[in-house]
């Protein structure tokens, strides 16, 4: 009997597991993919803006990323860049000192870090020089998808109510771009309807935009835990602004070739560390924030952890001759056929990896992995 209520504890956390997922993905698609948006973009709308680019070891990509900024439609003397380098040991500050050279045109600085203390750090040093009224951050090895992706994101900062703006993200490279985009695919339509609905509390290095007095007012990027981006989002999305993914700026990142599942983990790591901090801001959330802030700390602080409860269980209960157990099992292992599924479990095991590592080291000042 005591038995048999193992069981179908398995079962009824496995399916609590899948279902709440699901049935989030499922509302917000069906509610909220095609709603027209309640703020608009007013491409009229032009900002003073300062693009930070944080480097630490970019020598080979950061001529390229310089070219990509430079290279955008948006009115130049709007536009200050300024390049943030944590003491790089591979020439980068030389490379981007070259580039400044050659393109005295682009008000562009360069501020050199004598120690590497981190990359929300590093942004905050930056933050002191901006002048902008938008402050965009974007990651080196990463790409805005069109020459209008600045112009576009920032359009939607003419609606005052909305403090935050980031991108919808693509994969790139060689590697393992495949599974990357299976992730990608059904993360984009999640953070998309949620900025439809309200806000994400999910924001992307490669195009990360906030007004720049908000900023101001949360005292800059918080420097003990590693997503930068996705906690100052969240709170000014609970300061009752609005933080969004919009669906006019798509940038591509690099995929590492290699050791993807170290950087995948890296990543949840941080992600997990940004949900521990502002689970605790839950309760002074804006109505239409709660929701979504309380689904997305469940997924990736709770959720993953029903998943290995249940399979601990039924691989015991296999082990020990409960038929139905094995079947359970077998069938959760055939459709690892299916796309979503697989990536799915995936993102699990690295939550759950994520948070054991969590408990020795936060990876503020993370190894670069190489991309190509
Ligand atoms: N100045 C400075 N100092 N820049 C740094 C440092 C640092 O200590 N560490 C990393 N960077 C720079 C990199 O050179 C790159 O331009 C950017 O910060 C992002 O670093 P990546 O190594 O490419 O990290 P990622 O893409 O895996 O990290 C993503 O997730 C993080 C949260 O997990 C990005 O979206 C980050 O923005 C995000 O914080
Ligand atoms: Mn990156």
């Amino acid at each position: 009997m005591h038995l048999d209520a193992l069981l179908i504890l398995a079962i009824g956390l496995g399916l609590l597991h899948f279902g709440f997922p699901l049935a989030y993905y499922c509302y917000l698609r069906m509610l909220w993919l095609n709603k027209p948006w309640d703020v608009r973009g007013d491409s009229d709308y032009k900002p003073r803006v300062s693009i930070i680019v944080p480097t630490y070891n970019e020598a080979k990509l950061v001529r390229q990323k310089l070219d990509d900024i430079a290279s955008q439609s948006y009115p130049e003397d709007l536009v200050e860049i300024i390049v943030v380098d944590s003491a790089s040991t591979d020439g980068t500050a030389e490379v981007v000192k070259e580039w400044i050279a050659d393109h005295r045109d682009v008000r562009t600085k360069l501020i050199q870090e004598n120690v590497r203390r981190g990359k929300a750090h590093a942004l905050n040093r930056a933050l002191e020089a901006t002048m902008g009224d938008v402050v965009v951050i974007t990651d080196v090895d990463s790409a805005w998808a069109s020459r209008d992706t600045l112009a576009s994101a920032l359009s939607w900062f003419s609606d005052p109510l909305v403090g935050a703006v980031t991108c919808l993200k693509i994969p790139a490279g060689r590697g393992f771009v495949g599974v990357e985009k299976g992730y990608r695919d059904l993360y984009n339509v999640v953070r998309l309807c949620e900025s439809k609905k309200y806000s994400t509390p999910v924001f992307h290095g490669e195009l990360a935009a906030f007004r720049r007095d908000l900023l101001v007012q949360l005292g800059g990027f918080p420097t003990d835990i590693g997503a930068d981006d996705s906690h100052t989002a969240t709170l000014i999305a609970l300061k009752g602004y609005k933080a969004i993914t919009v669906d006019n700026a798509t940038c591509r990142e690099l995929v590492p070739g290699k050791e993807y599942h170290v950087w995948r983990i890296r990543r949840a790591q941080h992600l997990i560390q940004h949900f521990t901090k502002a689970m605790k801001l839950l309760p002074k959330a804006p109505r239409e924030f709660k929701p979504i802030l309380l689904a997305e700390t469940w997924l990736h602080l709770f959720n993953p952890w029903l998943l290995l409860v249940a399979t601990v269980i039924l691989l015991y209960k296999a082990l020990t001759g409960t038929a139905i157990a094995t079947i359970v099992l077998v069938a959760g292992i055939a459709l690892f056929l299916f796309k979503p599924y697989r990536t799915w479990i995936v993102t699990q095991i690295y939550l759950i990896t994520g948070t054991i590592r969590n408990l020795w080291t936060k990876e503020i000042a993370w190894k670069k992995q190489e991309k190509s």
